[in-house]
């Protein structure tokens, strides 16, 4: 079974890849889903600025499409002078599909790293709970 260490690689890796002309910041993520396997994602910027998404959003799609709905762990590194969060939108995409007690680490391309249990990532977080009144 891959381990943060792997994540942490993966991430790297596909960080590379992120397409970044307008901030020049590239992300790179990795999930470990539920049956072991990785899949990452970058971001992809777009000249139409809020049409960019997000390194969590396109490993998110990755494990999707590859029929893959629930994960144990998730990595996003930057480099950044502290591990880099995930933004607001992406700890909601993040919560869609954790699994209860996911861990979410966070990492920078100096070593230094964070981590956090996926539920104190959002709190307040809108649930579909919120959709059913009956
Ligand atoms: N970015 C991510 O890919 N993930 C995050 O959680 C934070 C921000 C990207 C979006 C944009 O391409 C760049 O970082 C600067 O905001």
């Amino acid at each position: 079974m891959p381990d943060t260490a792997d994540l942490i690689s993966a991430a790297t890796s596909v960080r590379e890849n992120a397409y970044v002309p307008y901030s020049g910041f590239k992300v790179g993520a990795a999930i470990l889903a539920s049956d072991g396997s990785v899949h990452v994602g970058c971001n992809v910027e777009n000249v139409a600025y809020p049409e960019g998404t997000c390194a969590e959003a396109g490993a998110i799609a990755a494990m999707v499409a590859s029929g893959l709905t629930c994960f144990d762990e998730a990595v996003v590194i930057a480099d950044s002078p502290v591990p880099v969060t995930p933004c607001g939108g992406c700890r909601q995409k993040l919560l869609e599909f954790a699994n209860e007690g996911a861990r979410i680490t966070m990492a920078n391309l100096e070593g230094d790293k964070r981590d956090m249990n996926v539920s104190d990532l959002l709190p307040g977080v809108f649930d579909r709970a919120q959709m059913d009144k009956t």
